[in-house]
């Protein structure tokens, strides 16, 4: 056989040697990788994806939704609150002809038409005032908003209570 061709291996020994050294040299090599990748501090886009900040800024959508209960007692708002938000922007100021909070010549003959018939013009609508119920308020609290704005103009309405549980239930 030719000498040339000189083996890098010669003995068992050798053999043993290169096959465990060519299983543990790129394990090793992995190892020291993942760690120099897993301690690079993350900088750029991206970087803080997983802060907590981040993560509760992405599911706020769903987070902060809020489910209501339909069976909880509700704490009623007052009709000076209900009014500010959902009539004054009218009524303040008599927008497209309405009439005005505590003018009493306005609201003289359309308080003698009667709670409930006001209550009807509030509620489905009437003129140029598009129907108040079914929004954010209940017609409760619509109700305690025209009593509020009427007995400015003069009306001396009760303020609707709260129905009882048991009627609240049973509709
Ligand atoms: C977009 C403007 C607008 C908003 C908002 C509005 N109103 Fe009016 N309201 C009017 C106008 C205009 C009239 C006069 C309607 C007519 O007689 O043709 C009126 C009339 C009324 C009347 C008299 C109804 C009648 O039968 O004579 C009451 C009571 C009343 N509003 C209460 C309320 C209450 C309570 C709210 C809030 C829950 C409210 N309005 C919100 C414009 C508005």
């Amino acid at each position: 056989m030719s000498e040339e061709h000189s083996q890098f291996i010669k003995t068992p020994r050798q053999l043993i040697t290169v096959v465990v050294l060519s299983f543990v040299v790129p394990i090793l090599l992995i190892v020291l990788l993942v760690k120099f990748v897993g301690s690079t501090p993350r900088t750029g886009a991206g970087g803080t994806a997983m802060s907590t900040e981040a993560v509760e800024a992405r599911i706020a959508p769903v987070a902060k939704f809020e489910l209501k209960d339909a069976n909880a007692p509700k704490t009623l708002r007052a009709g000076a609150e209900v009014y500010k938000a959902q009539c004054s922007a009218c009524h303040d100021s008599g927008a497209a002809g309405a009439p005005k909070f505590g003018d009493a010549g306005a609201w003289g003959a359309r308080i003698s038409a009667g709670y409930e018939a006001l209550l009807k013009s509030v509620l489905g609508g009437k003129g140029a005032m598009p129907k108040q119920s079914g929004g954010e308020f209940d017609d409760i609290e619509i109700a305690r908003a025209m009593v509020h704005l009427t007995n400015a103009g003069g009306a001396k309405f009760e303020e609707p209570k709260a129905p009882a549980p048991a009627a609240a239930a049973s509709k």
